[in-house]
């Protein structure tokens, strides 16, 4: 209810000062036709207007002032205009028409202005169409601003129904569009209308420059509100051939925050019901080569988190480990590589590296954005392209194994980045192809060194130490560690795989693709077996080895334990498909496949302790 008060307050005041002043005359512009989509689908909100602009005065204009009420412009985080030509299907685009952040003596105070130049001078009579869009970053606001586990989130925006504009408007529209039909309460005024998720207002018609009232929209909104306080991509490039990119995330849920006890159990019962604010999973669309993918958060990686790919795009899945309501926050990170030749490029002596800005993540504000694109060491007469304002400045601080004096950093930082700023930038540097082979150079020189020095070594009479028994143990000791090494990361592969079958049943669920879910089986068996096979070379070499005795029967153990969890699985797994190719029940396939998930679960269990017991080692 304060809220509310205070927010009919604001619209006052607001009002009251904008109706204070006479507005002083810009030039002979007239607004011939506005309509105006504001899309509330999102909690990023952006605002198309369609702007028929004529010169009504006898001397020729070259720009077009587009001005946004002060308590938007604060939070407004992209502006784009452009030229329109024709209708429907035939209209057609311009490019994007420059636009300066102006300061106009006489404005009425709330207003902050922009001036769009226009493409091209317009004469006494003539006419053009202009698009305009803005998108705003923290403009939903909670209403009420706190909810308990079990209530839907509703929020609120407000605007007005007349474009507010230096220019007097002949006809205009309003149209807002909402995620559903749930509209908690809408301003009505003549003309207005609510049909489904859409509010109309208008046309109005001859209102005077600055004319003003106010919309408030009261409604159900529970998509993620998901906004990252701070995100930090690195886009490392090595020329031996990748593109490596860490994400850095800490995210926050920014809708209305919890109030009372959160509970798990209702939270898991119904997720829908006890929890319809939250979230609990977010998409990131990475580039369809994207390799060597993985997330992971303060604890650990999580590897329930879901990968797909097609020949467009790689869709990772990020679910925390718990569900976000509003004000909770989260910190994780996640990573891929990208082949090199796809990113970084030669042109006239230089190289350029021509990469996406924002983050991949849908949907997502991001308070402030920093990328750090790291280049080879030896890089110089670095520079940038970005197509928007950014601050930047340059470090030289990253150093990773081999590099001697760092690499040259170009960091570029942007507050309030929406996926509009999801645009290609380049990175110019020069770089001589001497550096690059300053660090193979070093290598061999390296391996030269050792190789003089083990043929000193070997000439030099060392009887004692190089016979001694203990010194024989421990290179024996040595590699029963690096076998045993071995299996365990061939074991950790099998359970990746295990997991990916896991997965395509849950797909399979999802979507009932059958094909699809035999196909990754054969997948999966193919590289299983690949997998068996090198297991059992590793194993015949660890029993040869004395060292290996007090060891040997456990790792043993291992090995035949995640066989016998392989084949349970892949029994579970034609199974469940076959129910699926015969259409039977849910409650039919869950007691077909429990025995088996029961053993499954069990053997999962012993393998992992295995494996922790011969890490221990
Ligand atoms: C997490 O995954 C990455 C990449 O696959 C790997 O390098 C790292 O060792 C893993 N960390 C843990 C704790 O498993
Ligand atoms: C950057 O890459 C895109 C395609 O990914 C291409 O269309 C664009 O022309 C490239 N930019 C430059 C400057 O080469």
């Amino acid at each position: 209810m304060a809220s509310c008060i205070k927010l009919k307050l604001d619209l006052c005041i607001l009002f009251i000062s904008i109706a204070l002043f006479t507005s002083p005359v810009f030039s002979d512009l007239i607004i011939s036709r506005v309509d105006r989509r504001i899309d509330l689908t999102s909690h990023i909100v952006r605002i198309t207007s369609t702007i028929k602009v004529e010169n009504d005065g006898s001397d020729p204009v070259s720009d077009f002032m587009v001005t946004i009420p002060d308590h938007q412009a604060e939070q407004l985080a992209f502006l784009l205009a452009y030229h329109t030509e024709g209708k429907g299907k035939t209209k057609s685009r311009g490019a994007s028409l420059p636009i300066k952040s102006v300061n106009p003596e006489g404005m009425p105070q709330p207003v902050t202005s922009y001036s769009v130049s226009l493409p091209k001078k317009l004469g006494k009579g003539e006419s053009l169409t202009l698009e305009v869009l803005a998108a705003f970053a923290h403009i939903l606001r909670p209403v009420p601003e706190q909810v308990s586990q079990g209530d839907l989130q509703l929020v609120v925006f407000q605007d007005s129904a007349y474009l507010i504009s230096p220019y007097a408007v002949k006809i205009q529209t309003l149209s807002v569009k909402l995620p559903d039909a749930r509209i908690e309460s809408y301003t009505k005024l003549e003309n207005s209308k609510a049909q489904g998720s859409e509010i109309k207002y208008g046309p109005y018609e001859n209102r005077s420059p600055f004319s003003y009232t106010p919309v408030v929209v009261h409604f159900e909104y529970n998509k993620p509100f998901a906004v990252a306080q701070k995100l930090v991509r690195e886009i490392e490039i090595s020329h031996w051939g990748n593109v490596q990119i860490t994400e850095h995330y800490n995210l926050v849920h920014g809708g209305a925050s919890l109030k009372g006890e959160f509970s798990r159990l209702d939270y898991q019962m119904g997720p829908h019901a006890k929890g319809a604010s939250a979230f609990n999973r977010l998409v990131a669309k990475l580039p369809a080569r994207a390799h060597s993918v993985y997330y992971r958060d303060e604890i650990g990686n999580i590897s329930t988190s879901n990968l797909h790919s097609d020949s467009k795009k790689t869709v990772l899945e990020i679910e925390p480990r718990y569900p976000l309501f509003g004000g909770w926050k989260t910190f994780f990170t996640f990573g891929y590589g990208l082949p090199l030749k796809d990113y970084v490029y030669e042109a006239e002596g230089k190289r350029f590296v021509n990469i996406s800005f924002g983050s991949p993540i849908d949907d997502l504000v991001v308070r402030e954005l920093i990328v750090k694109v790291v280049l080879p060491e030896g890089s110089s007469d670095i520079s940038v392209s970005v197509p928007f304002p950014v601050e930047q400045w340059q470090e030289q601080n990253k150093l990773s194994h081999l590099d001697i004096g760092g690499r040259p950093v170009m960091v570029l930082q942007k507050v309030n980045a929406v996926p509009e700023h999801n645009q290609l930038i380049q990175v110019y540097y020069k770089f001589s192809s001497l550096s690059l082979l300053r660090e193979p150079l070093m290598l061999i020189s390296g391996f030269f060194f050792l190789f003089v020095a083990c043929i000193a070594y070997s000439h030099a009479d060392f009887s004692i130490s190089k016979s001694s028994a203990s010194y024989l143990a421990k290179l024996q000791w040595e590699e029963v560690l690096t076998t045993i090494q071995q299996i365990e990361n061939i074991i950790n592969r099998c359970l990746t795989i295990h997991e990916r079958l896991e997965a395509s049943l849950r797909e399979l669920s999802r979507t009932g693709n059958v094909q699809g879910c035999k196909t990754a089986r054969k997948v999966a068996d193919g590289l299983l077996k690949d997998l068996s096979k090198e297991l059992k070379l590793l194993l015949v070499s660890l029993q040869t080895s004395p060292q290996a005795a007090q060891i040997f029967p456990k790792v043993e153990e291992l090995v035949a334990k995640e066989r016998e969890l392989q084949e349970k699985l892949i029994t579970k797994h034609s199974i469940v498909v076959d129910c699926y190719e015969k259409k039977l029940s849910g409650r039919e396939i869950e007691n077909r496949v429990a025995p088996h998930q029961q053993k499954i679960t069990a053997l999962r269990q012993e393998v992992d302790d295995l494996l922790e017991y011969i890490d221990g080692i």
